[in-house]
């Protein structure tokens, strides 16, 4: 067989016959790798005579037999929840992050239940035995089920899995496996889109639920093609800080699932403990009578989260004013100065702004706009917000507050972590059973949530 040469691009996965310094389709400098591909022998032109044709025929949908995708509970339940209620029998998932945030843990210890359902193969192409051993000892993990190797090579590992007939194969990572037909190196964008493409045909051929591993570059795509995220069914992102101990697990895609779902983890001396309650665990130690901060309400999928946003606002020294978040959008940021200094008079543009959302958390959503300013008029006033007031709402251009989704589920959780006041904007809130303490404070523009706030 001849082979053929191609260019693929490691952001986008765009492919072409020659090379570019810059992708032309996304536009990314200096992403072109070769892969070399297999030249299938040239099938004969036209449409083959009927005898010849695969009998692959078209199906009238309502007729496609569908039974029901079975799911093993991984016994971790912020992971189940992430995955959709379970990893499916068969499917090929893809944990994604940067180095040490937790991936391998994580996997591991999702070992420990499932091996009661089902036998697990765990690969490590980066720890020996003996390391996983360990690791394994720390994390109080042992099961007759569970089968550990230490290898690189794809072959040797789909040989040992022909074995051993696992349900469940887990590979850590792509980026250090390789296959020893293609003279690239492991990592290599040809290598990890053959050893996926590989392993994702022996998930779907064989029914074994396959988890890879897959690291996250500097800038926070995954290493390799694009391409690895179409093929998988599910791309599951762990993100947080290092140096704080929360950790978030989002999916990016899910076949067989929302999106929209996080887990929330803390890093722990004996690994990753779940943490059902975030709202509670992220408020920990929120002071009451400092100025600056403000307790914002945020829906992550489908689960309300309160989070402490802080802002800190000086005199600016010399020079152009600084401005830095951290756990929020830049640029909303400074819109939002601009907008407390058209629409409320404060003087921002002489001074630096700074924001910062506690617990590493990261936060998207339109309705945390209003906490944010008016975390950023307590610190301008030095004034703290009353005890016990939080607040959700987007904020417009002109300064009105705009209605968000989920106000029942918003307050609710406000209510259940004993909040008594809630700023929010003027909407519909239904039909609601709210205790006389708690008192909702509907207002139409940020001026005014500022007045009432102080
Ligand atoms: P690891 O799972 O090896 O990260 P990844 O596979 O994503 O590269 O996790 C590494 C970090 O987790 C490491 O810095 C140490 C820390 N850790 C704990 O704090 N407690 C533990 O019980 C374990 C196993 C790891
Ligand atoms: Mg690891």
């Amino acid at each position: 067989m001849k082979q053929k040469t191609v260019f693929l691009c490691n952001e986008c996965g765009y492919e072409s016959p020659k090379w570019y310094g810059k992708c032309p389709s996304c536009g990314a400098w200096n992403s072109m790798d070769e892969f070399k591909e297999a030249k299938a022998a040239a099938a004969p032109r036209g449409v083959l005579p009927k005898t010849e044709r695969k009998r692959n025929r078209p199906l009238e949908i309502g007729k496609i037999e569908t039974n029901e995708e079975t799911r093993f509970r991984t016994g971790i339940s912020e992971l189940d929840r992430v995955l959709g209620g379970g990893a499916v029998h068969g499917s090929f998932v893809l944990v994604g992050g940067e180095p040490g945030i937790g991936k391998s843990t994580l996997l591991l210890q999702m070992c420990q239940e499932m091996s009661r359902q089902a036998k697990i193969l765990y690969v490590s192409g980066e720890e020996s035995l003996r390391q996983i051993r360990l690791r394994a000892d720390r994390l109080h993990i042992s099961s007759p089920e569970l089968f550990v190797l230490a290898e690189t090579d794809l072959e040797e590992i789909l040989a040992e899995t022909e074995l051993l007939l696992p349900d469940v194969l887990i590979v850590d990572s792509i980026q250090t496996i390789y296959k020893s037909d293609l003279n690239s190196a492991p990592g290599n964008t040809t290598q990890i889109k053959e050893c996926a493409m590989t392993l994702m045909q022996y998930a779907k051929r064989h029914n074994v639920t396959i988890f890879i591993v897959g690291h996250v570059n500097k800038e926070g795509t995954l290493a390799g093609p694009k391409i690895l995220e179409h093929m998988v069914d599910c791309v599951l992102y762990f993100e947080g800080e290092k140096q704080v101990s929360f950790r978030c697990l989002r999916a990016a895609k899910n076949r067989f699932g929302s999106t929209n779902e996080i887990g929330v983890f803390e890093m722990s001396d004996c690994g990753l403990v779940e943490v059902p309650n975030p709202s509670a665990a992220m408020l920990s130690g929120h002071p009451t009578d400092a100025s600056g901060n403000c307790i914002a309400c945020t829906m992550e999928g489908s689960r309300p989260i309160l989070a402490e946003i802080q802002a800190l606002v000086t005199k600016t020294a010399y020079g152009t004013p600084r401005r830095m978040s951290a756990g929020v959008d830049y640029n909303r940021m400074v819109l939002l100065l601009a907008i407390l200094e058209k629409r409320v008079g404060l003087y921002l543009s002489s001074s630096d702004a700074y924001i910062n959302v506690i617990g590493g958390m990261r936060l998207d959503e339109p309705a945390i706009d209003l906490p944010i300013a008016l975390a950023v008029a307590s610190s301008y006033r030095d004034q703290p917000l009353p005890e016990g007031v939080m607040s959700f709402g987007e904020v417009g251009l002109t300064g009105e507050l705009r209605a968000v989704t989920a106000v029942s589920q918003r307050i609710h959780e406000a209510i259940r972590l004993g909040f008594t006041t809630c700023i929010m904007p003027k909407q519909d809130i239904g039909r609601m059973e709210i205790p006389k303490t708690f008192r909702i404070v509907q207002t139409e523009n940020i001026a005014q949530a500022i007045g009432a706030a102080f």
